[in-house]
């Protein structure tokens, strides 16, 4: 198993680029079986993610070609015939997001297999509404040997109100509803920013959608969806931690090709604890060199607010503010694994029900720290990068499902990290 060794202390200077988002590759990835035709996506993350939906797709009987190192990160998939629409086990419980082809699958071929996925561990992560909202579409769901099968000769246009705001349940349902006989109105939906990139990819493929990016999603039902060429939005959670190493490092660093539009809230909340930054159309620059970093509060909710995938990283940050800072963790249970790790390496945090309150500002000591989960994962890197030595971080497959190269990208702007194959001489 591969690990990271960092060495803290160097502010990190430069130019930092971001790449595509993940999240919104995951669910445009699953678009594609919507079409027999030909679909290109421009800027795909090279993370370990993308990878899995690639199996996923070519498991179901997809061409998928994944065009790194190609201009744009280029990727064409093509599902002309998808003899296999089964999401198998081996596959779905190392990505839960694989419930994602639900949906399409349904829509497309009248018939999903998908591995119930199981225990997670960032909390209970239920599919239950994904379920509902397409039984209310008139699919037939019934459940076997650990998979859940939904059937249905076409689905039909439907109101659903969401009991709870879900990112890929609104995307799943989304994408079943383009091909849906009729309208269907969606209530409660999420209004992130991957929503509103599928949303304009299934409009560029020929699907009627209103209201994407808002809380109520009108779709109108088509017979059928065309290939289309769409580029991923910039990864704004990638862009986020980037933005909290900057800061914590004391550096001086620009992070290139994001959309700071989609950082409104972090960008206030770094602000409010004394992190200057400088918004441009496609860059935010942050720097912190003397200043002293302020303790502020925060509340993980929906989009626009403060993103629960930015928790961890900026309780990295807060082990470096002067006074208390409260973490709340609204969208998840069991959040806080970095919280064990972040104390082993000095930092002081009590954490009580959904609340977590650091103490700082602390100094962090190296330590051998182990990753449980993606964003976890990013905290302890970002904790590393003030630590006093060296500091060895296991298990660090999580971060590379969802962070391109961040060592390398890291490296270039003066971080001492590097990946070890296996430092400890056994796997
Ligand atoms: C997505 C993101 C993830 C992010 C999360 C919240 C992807 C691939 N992942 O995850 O990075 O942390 O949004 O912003 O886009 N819930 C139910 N029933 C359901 C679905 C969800 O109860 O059927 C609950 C979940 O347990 C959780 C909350 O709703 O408490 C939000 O989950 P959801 O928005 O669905 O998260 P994901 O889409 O899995």
């Amino acid at each position: 198993m591969d690990k990271f060794v960092v060495r803290g202390g160097n502010p990190l200077l430069g130019t930092i680029k971001v790449s595509g988002a993940k999240n919104s590759a995951l669910p445009c990835m699953a678009a594609a079986i919507l079409t027999a035709d030909e679909v290109v996506l421009e800027n795909i993350p090279q993370v370990r993610d993308i990878e899995t939906e690639r199996k996923l797709l070519e498991s179901m009987g997809a061409q998928v070609e994944l065009g790194y190192g190609r201009a744009q990160h280029r990727t064409t998939i093509q599902c002309a015939i998808l003899s296999d629409p089964v999401a198998k086990y081996e596959i779905v419980k190392t990505m839960r997001a694989s419930s994602l082809v639900l949906g399409p699958l349904v829509a497309r071929t009248g018939m999903a297999r998908v591995a119930l996925p199981g225990g997670c561990s960032i909390g209970d992560r239920p599919i239950d509404l994904h379920l509902k909202g397409l039984e209310l579409m008139g699919a037939k769901i019934t459940q076997d040997h650990g998979y859940l099968q939904a059937t249905a000769d076409r689905l039909k246009g439907a109101h659903i109100v969401f009991d709870k705001i879900t990112v890929t349940g609104t995307e799943d349902l989304l994408m079943a509803a383009t091909m849906a006989e009729g309208e269907t109105l969606m209530e409660n939906c999420a209004q992130e920013p991957e929503v509103t990139d599928l949303a304009a990819m299934l409009i560029g493929m020929g699907a009627k959608i209103e209201g994407a990016g808002t809380s109520t999603i009108r779709v109108t039902g088509v017979d059928k969806l065309h290939g289309v060429r769409h580029r991923i939005n910039p990864d704004r959670i990638e862009a986020g931690t980037f933005l909290v190493a900057g800061a914590i490092s004391g550096g001086d660093l620009n992070v290139d090709c994001c959309n700071p539009e989609h950082l409104a809230a972090v960008i206030q909340k770094l602000e409010e604890c004394g992190v200057r930054m400088d918004v441009g159309k496609e860059n935010i620059r942050v720097r912190s060199e003397g200043g002293k970093l302020r303790a502020a509060d925060i509340t993980t909710v929906e989009y626009p607010g403060f993103p629960t995938d930015m928790q961890a990283q900026y309780m990295a940050l807060a082990t470096q503010s002067e006074g208390t800072s409260t973490i709340t963790e609204n969208i998840f249970e069991n959040r806080f694994m970095h919280v064990s790790e972040l104390s082993r390496m000095g930092a002081d945090i009590k954490v009580q029900g959904r609340t977590a309150t650091v103490r700082g500002r602390t100094p962090l000591s190296s330590a051998a720290v182990m990753c449980s989960d993606l964003r976890a994962s990013a905290s302890l890197v970002l904790a590393a990068l003030v630590a006093d030595g060296e500091t060895i971080l296991d298990r660090v497959y999580h971060i590379d499902r969802g962070y391109e190269h961040i060592e390398e990208k890291l490296r270039g702007v003066g971080a001492q990290i590097r990946r070890m194959g296996d430092v400890f001489g056994k796997k």
